[in-house]
């Protein structure tokens, strides 16, 4: 809960500028190298709303250009200017040494850069065979041009712009391609894009080291609630933000090992006090307040926590519905979601405190 202040907070402030590491990257991608390692062969990778002269994803896919069999990569940036917060902005040396540098346009134009083919001929495809251009707008993913890249490539790669994730997801699901996407895990029970995860349409990634993503950002400590931002490294940290993707990966097809609902209430230590598989009063579904304590012997509809998806295995489960609780169609539990005050007096309308989703096991 306090990482998702954090987060709410940084939002407020329109901070979008949140750079991905190398390293999370590369793991993402080496777990859909291992369920496939042909999953990039001949394919354009495109990546939006990345700042590439500086971006881990260019580098990452650059770098790795050969080793993936990629046809083309393409990657674009966004004007400086038409950034929320314009930092101190300063072109990178690729862009001040070339011929085409433009001192107005490096602020209100987007970039796009282009790998192809092993312009240098020193025997590899790398960054060093990268072109850049200006754009003709700013690099809004929403505008035609960039659309029109979107519509040329076969995979699409990034971490947008939080604030505008919304629109993001409808414009990914538009041009109907693969993709690979960082976003706030509640994002899953937004009205838009839940009927994308319970149609199987996106899925949770692999995910991020036990669950931390380290972003860098050009802002100091200042921009946020204690212990989120770093110092030493510069890094803050979110522990509400996911990879997803509609790419298939191993983790996705395991099934989880589970007890029975007595076995649970016996055994299962984060039970103990707790209350576990009350019936909801206007839903016919039980109440598991815990991911590893979803009994394997019920038949009927389960409200389990949002991070259920990243456990969750097409082959185990079948997704219902999900009860956003700031949503008017809110699922209502009883005990458990009653808010009461010190004295343990029943105040307010009865509300799941939780968000939850509901789910059925697949025989
Ligand atoms: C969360 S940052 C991630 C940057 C980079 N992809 C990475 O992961 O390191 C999102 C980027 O999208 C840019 N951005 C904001 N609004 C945008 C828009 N409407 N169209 C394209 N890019 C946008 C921001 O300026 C920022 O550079």
């Amino acid at each position: 809960m306090v990482a998702n202040t954090n987060f709410t907070k940084a939002k407020a402030a329109k901070n979008d500028e949140f750079y991905t590491q190398y390293a999370d990257i590369e793991r993402e991608i080496n777990a859909y190298l291992e369920y496939d390692a042909n999953v990039f062969r001949g394919k354009t990778v495109f990546l939006p709303c990345d700042d590439p002269e500086w971006s881990n994803f260019t580098l990452y896919f650059a770098q790795n250009f050969d080793r993936l069999g990629l046809r083309k990569l393409i990657s674009t940036s966004y004007a400086p200017r038409s950034k929320a917060d314009l930092f101190d902005y300063v072109p990178s040396g690729i862009e001040q040494e070339s011929d085409r540098f433009d001192a107005e346009k490096t602020l209100t134009r987007g970039k796009i850069f282009v790998i192809t083919d092993d312009r240098n001929l020193d025997g590899k495809i790398d960054l060093k065979d990268l072109t850049w251009d200006y754009l003709e707008g700013d690099g809004d993913f929403r505008s035609e041009e960039v659309t029109r890249l979107r519509d040329e490539a076969d995979v699409i790669i990034t971490n947008p712009p939080f604030s505008l994730f919304r629109d993001y997801m409808a414009w990914i699901m538009d041009g109907g391609k693969q993709f690979v996407v960082i976003a706030n895990k509640n994002c899953i029970t937004y009205k838009e894009i839940f009927p994308l995860i319970r149609n199987n349409q996106m899925w949770s990634g692999n995910g991020f080291r036990a669950g931390n993503a380290y972003f860098r950002t050009p802002h100091d400590a200042t921009s946020y609630s204690q212990g989120v931002f770093d110092e030493t490294t510069g890094l803050v940290k979110f522990r509400n933000v996911d990879w997803f993707t509609n790419i298939e990966h191993g983790r996705r097809h395991q099934p989880l090992q589970l007890m029975s609902m007595a076995d649970n209430l016996k055994f299962n230590k984060k039970l103990k006090g707790k209350d576990a598989f009350d019936r909801y009063e206007h839903y016919d579904a039980i109440d598991v307040p815990f991911t590893d304590a979803i009994p394997n012997d019920y038949d009927g509809a389960m409200g389990v926590p949002i991070s259920f998806l990243d456990k969750y295995c097409p082959e185990q489960f079948e997704i219902l519905n999900a009860n956003d609780f700031r949503t008017s169609d809110a699922v209502r539990a009883k005990p458990h979601g009653l808010i009461k005050d010190k004295d343990g007096t029943v105040v307010g309308d009865p509300k799941p405190r939780y968000a939850r989703i509901l789910i059925r096991s697949i025989r």
